[in-house]
């Protein structure tokens, strides 16, 4: 699924790590040192926001949130903003420039591609990594373990907090999102 979604993203204009697909099961990337710093694009209220904000879940927001938090697990990951990535050297300001750009442009036309499957997405977590020159470009992945999909007509949910919050069916959540994206 993060091969399908980064070929498409790579025509949209943002530099991915995908080199080749070999198999199902393997893909030549290009070796990053990845940014600590998980960037979140949130659309619609869930999770974390939700708990924190104090605002039911699926409300619309009026504009889509970036969101950094810090890749550390001994801390949990905790939520930080531009100014502690900078005091604490996790990313230069044109770095920062650059993953927000590329963040947004990967919100954009995925919102607008899941539309198309009948899919809102509401929220998703990537990460970029730096090459050996020094260019940003996307990295890890792009799946149900790091978007929340909901479908747009029943709001079933679709991606991994079917697991978070066992609810089952986690399996066939992942297939219905693979055959949408095969358009099957
Ligand atoms: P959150 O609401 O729990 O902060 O999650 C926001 C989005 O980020 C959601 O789509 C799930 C994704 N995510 C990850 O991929 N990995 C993580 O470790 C966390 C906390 C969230």
């Amino acid at each position: 699924m993060t091969n399908f979604m980064f070929k498409m993203l790579e025509k949209e204009g943002v530099p991915t790590h995908l080199v080749e697909e070999i198999s199902d099961r393997e893909t030549i990337v290009k070796k990053v040192s990845i940014v600590p710093l998980e960037v979140i694009i949130r659309n619609v209220a869930a999770g974390s926001f939700s708990k924190r904000m104090g605002v039911e879940e699926g409300k619309q927001l009026l504009c889509p949130i970036l969101e950094f938090s810090y890749k550390n697990d001994d801390l949990g990951d905790p939520f930080i903003n531009d100014y502690y990535a900078l005091a604490l050297g996790i990313a230069t300001q044109e770095e920062i420039d650059t993953i927000a750009k590329y963040a947004f442009k990967v919100n954009e036309f995925m919102v607008k591609f899941f539309k198309g499957l009948n899919i809102d997405l509401i929220d998703f977590k990537i990460e970029f990594g730096k090459t050996a020159d020094g260019t940003i470009i996307l990295a890890d992945e792009i799946s149900p373990d790091t978007c929340r999909f909901w479908d747009s007509t029943t709001h079933e949910k679709l991606d991994k907090d079917r697991f978070r919050r066992d609810m089952g069916g986690v399996e066939e959540a992942y297939q219905e999102i693979m055959k949408r994206l095969m358009g099957e």
